[in-house]
């Protein structure tokens, strides 16, 4: 029940339709009991601003910030934590007391859900498609683990910035072209880019790229067309609903100094799934 006391906590997104935070929210603020309650809003690249500027003025607990507002977010708020301003990308927003601070839960996100399905980085050669927001969040936790960065983007001069922000970290190397030859050296290719969102989007790149040893693993949910295409072919496919879940577990806590109950949220997003 939403009351006098209930504190807001949002997301701000363009698009922000197909979003499953707030189911993965409002169920652990439910099953918990917290008088909390999370909204979609969708913003627009133009009313960022006054978005942020409206967590303030509505005193909004929180908010998730999601694609394409990631970076473009940081020159409004009061404070970073380190790692949101090492990777130069925040999805979380804690309103404190009117101090909006960012963070970034993406990295840990994506390095627990290859955890939880027992994936290690630590040497592994990993192909990263996208040089946006979550691109960089997941070059810098790949790194921190130990894993080697390959990097491709549509747009050569993003890549070429990640690799000049991160290369203190451990290896990175831009492709500037999808070549067949890299296929053998790398064990494990990520989609990085927004390309699957939507069901007439190309494919982040050609499938006769994969081969049967690839871990596939696509940050965009629950699936998409290459997802698919990957698994006809014999790779270990992994979708982004498990990084979803751990960037949000992560981000809960931020929120509400609480641990959020993952089992629950797991057997509701499996429900929820079906359903697509
Ligand atoms: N599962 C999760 O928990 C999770 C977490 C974070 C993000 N995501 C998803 O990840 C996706 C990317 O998010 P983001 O914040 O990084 O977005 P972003 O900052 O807007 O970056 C988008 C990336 O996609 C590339 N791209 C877009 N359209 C393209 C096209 N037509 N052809 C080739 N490349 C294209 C862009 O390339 P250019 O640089 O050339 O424009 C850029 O590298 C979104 O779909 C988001 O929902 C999922």
């Amino acid at each position: 029940m939403i009351t006098g006391k209930t504190k807001i906590i949002g997301i701000f997104g363009d698009p922000v339709e197909h979003t499953l935070s707030p189911i993965i929210h409002n169920e652990a603020f439910k099953y918990l009991g917290l008088d909390y309650c999370y909204v979609p809003f969708h913003v627009k690249k133009k009313d960022l601003k006054n978005a942020i500027i409206a967590i303030k003025a509505l005193n909004i607990k929180g908010v998730n910030i999601t694609v394409p507002h990631k970076e473009a977010v940081i020159q409004y708020l009061d404070e970073i934590s380190d790692e949101a301003k090492y990777i130069g990308a925040v999805n979380t927003i804690l309103n404190n007391e009117g101090i909006l601070k960012g963070f970034n839960t993406d990295a840990q996100g994506f390095i627990l859900s290859l955890k939880e399905e027992s994936i290690l980085i630590k040497e592994k050669n990993i192909l990263i498609l996208g040089a946006g927001g979550a691109a960089k969040a997941i070059v810098y936790g790949i790194l921190k683990e130990g894993g080697k960065v390959y990097i491709y983007n549509r747009t050569l001069s993003k890549a070429l910035e990640i690799k000049e922000k991160f290369a203190n970290l451990g290896f990175i190397e831009v492709i500037p072209h999808i070549e067949q030859s890299i296929n053998e050296k790398v064990d494990i290719i990520v989609n990085a880019t927004s390309l699957g969102l939507k069901k007439d989007d190309p494919l982040p790149i050609n499938p006769a790229f994969l081969l049967s040893k690839h871990i596939y693993y696509d940050i965009v949910y629950p699936e998409t067309l290459l997802m698919n295409e990957a698994k006809k072919i014999g790779c270990k496919v992994v979708g982004g609903i498990g990084m979803l879940l751990w960037q949000a577990v992560e981000a809960f806590k931020i929120w509400t100094e609480v641990e959020p109950p993952v089992d629950v949220i797991k057997k509701t997003l499996n429900k929820v799934l079906t359903k697509y």
